[in-house]
């Protein structure tokens, strides 16, 4: 890490200067002046191909990029994460989501103590529960199979699980209804909960602090909705003697044990994982266990080899070839030198709709940050608004803004070579308009008619998968894992904290002790919030 200020350094000056010749040359043009682009700007890793040669971008600037991240020190920080130094200094901890799909013969150390190891335990006790829930070894407490599970966790104890569940939908048990309960709004739960047997429903309440507001007051809704339904039920007398509903039909995924016991849930039950994860960064842990009992544990340990294959990439691979760090460059690129304030998602794969969802969390939590490592604020723009859809239902609603709108929207359309559906005339179909897009973007479409002229000069990135197995899904996640990471260290900022959304968890805390009408405590808030809370009170 330099002590210039990001923006002083002559690798900053050098990309600023190049903006200036860039910045008014039209995409046409840049095809017009290389024709190879097309073959030349791509790179490769695992599954992915990625061709950036649609960015408003040359070879040189490529080249400055990576002078830029060579100056931030990347690759030390790369290897600082692997090797479980303290770079979530905030928080004093580790970062080593890599950890939780390493493979078994890897050492990384925490304090000592080898955390491959650690993990390979966790994993080893989620496919022998897996495997007993999905065999109908595990009873429920009445004796029915488990036929329904449903996942109770917010953040980074949702999003993951339940995109992933989504994408690999083709994978899994049909037999099995898996679902995700998030929102502290009872609706959320009631409607996960309707049309289900208590008696096959198994809950897994995900929590890596075990405190959350949400998914304790669902977790606790559900405990009541469980017990009031079973605890009269007869038990047949094979079940082992003295177990409670609790014990047959919740399981915890946390790092805190004496929460986790103190709601009642068996030690034998709890799946833990540890501090060094962050809870956006967990699927791969024990968070994935509803993924699991969907899928299985030889299918979960594909994800897990997908993402080991992006980790080696982007740890071993040059960087004007590594596909995290290309994708984090060209973001830095049109954030701070074009001023783009947000960046679309564009999954070509209905699978894969919860993955924008997915990545808000991942690049917003990780990267929305104004103060460096250090303390100071920051000189430069750090992440855009991430948001978008799956293609082709995109194209309906928002493209018209990115084909013909006054804002730059720098655009990343993900697609598959292959299939999952039988339905291979549609795949086709759905992939002509991936490609489609991306050429009428850049290139545009010139007519007499202004309101019938596209301007095109749109930047997108293309990134074509083989096929939405789990080993790929693994590989697209780390991939903006590590993406986000190198955005991160460009920015001097710590990606692995989240003060930010703390202090309105207190608040809340405060103020659902203020809207009991009944007891009516005096409120010194604004006179904004008084009134509002003044009002509700009176109408509720
Ligand atoms: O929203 C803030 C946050 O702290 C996220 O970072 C985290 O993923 C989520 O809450 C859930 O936290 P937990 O897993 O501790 O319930």
């Amino acid at each position: 890490m330099t002590a210039t200020p990001l923006t002083k350094t002559p690798e900053w000056q050098a990309l600023r200067g190049h903006h200036a010749e860039i910045a008014p040359l039209h995409l046409r043009e840049l095809f017009a002046q290389d024709p190879r682009r097309g073959e030349t700007m791509v790179a490769e890793a695992g599954d992915l191909y990625l061709d950036y040669s649609k960015n408003r971008l040359t070879g040189e600037t490529v080249r400055l990029l990576c002078a830029l991240a060579e100056r931030a020190g990347l690759r030390e920080r790369i290897e600082a994460m692997f090797t479980g130094q303290r770079i979530n200094v905030t928080e004093d901890r580790p970062v080593l989501h890599v950890a939780l799909r390493a493979p078994q013969e890897t050492t990384i150390l925490v304090d000592g103590r080898d955390v491959v190891s650690d993990v390979h335990a966790v994993l080893d006790q989620m496919a022998d529960f897996s495997r007993q829930v999905r065999s109908g070894r595990w009873l429920g407490y009445t004796g029915k199979r488990i036929r329904n599970v449903v996942n109770i966790g917010i953040g980074g104890s949702d999003l993951g699980p339940a995109m992933v569940c989504k994408a690999l939908k083709g994978a899994a048990d049909q037999a099995r209804t898996v679902r995700y309960v998030s929102n502290v709004d009872g609706a959320d739960l009631r409607d996960a909960t309707l049309d289900l047997d208590p008696a096959e429903t198994l809950f897994v309440v995900c929590s890596k602090t075990f405190t959350t507001l949400e998914t304790l007051t669902n977790a606790r809704a559900a405990r009541e909705w469980l017990v009031n339904a079973l605890r009269d039920r007869w038990v047949p007398p094979s079940l082992p003697a003295g177990q409670t509903p609790v014990e047959r039909h919740f399981v915890a995924v946390s790092t805190n044990a004496q929460a986790v016991a103190e709601f009642g849930i068996a030690p034998a039950n709890m799946f833990p994982f540890w501090d060094w994860v962050g809870g956006r960064y967990s699927v791969g842990s024990a968070i994935g266990l509803s993924v699991m009992l969907a899928i299985g544990p030889y299918r979960f340990g594909e994800l897990l080899e997908g993402f080991h294959t992006m980790d080696e990439h982007f740890r071993a691979t040059p960087l004007d070839q590594n596909l995290p760090v290309l994708l984090g460059l060209i973001g830095v690129w049109y954030r701070d030198f074009f001023d783009a304030q947000t960046q679309a998602i564009l999954p070509y794969s209905q699978r894969l709709a919860r993955f924008p969802a997915y990545l808000q969390q991942l690049e917003m939590e990780s990267n929305g940050k104004s103060v460096d490592l250090e303390g100071n604020p920051v000189e430069v723009q750090t992440s855009p608004i991430v948001w978008g859809e799956p293609g082709t239902n995109g194209q309906h609603a928002f493209y018209q803004l990115l084909h013909q709108g006054t804002t730059l929207v720098p655009c990343d359309f993900i697609g598959f070579c292959r299939p999952l559906s039988h339905l291979a005339g549609q795949h086709d179909l759905l992939m002509a308009n991936f490609f489609a897009q991306t050429e009428a973007l850049a290139f545009g479409h010139a007519h007499e008619l202004p309101y019938r002229n596209l301007p095109g000069n749109v930047p997108t990135n293309t990134i074509l998968a083989t096929a939405l197995t789990p080993g790929v899904l693994g590989q697209l996640i780390a991939l903006y894992e590590h993406k986000v990471f190198t955005q991160g260290v460009i920015w001097g900022i710590n990606s692995f904290d989240q003060w930010g959304v703390e202090f309105g968890k207190i608040l809340a805390q405060r103020i659902a002790g203020e809207l009991d009408a009944k007891a009516e405590p005096a409120l010194d808030h604004d006179s904004s919030t008084n009134a509002l809370i003044r009002r509700y009170r009176s109408v509720r």
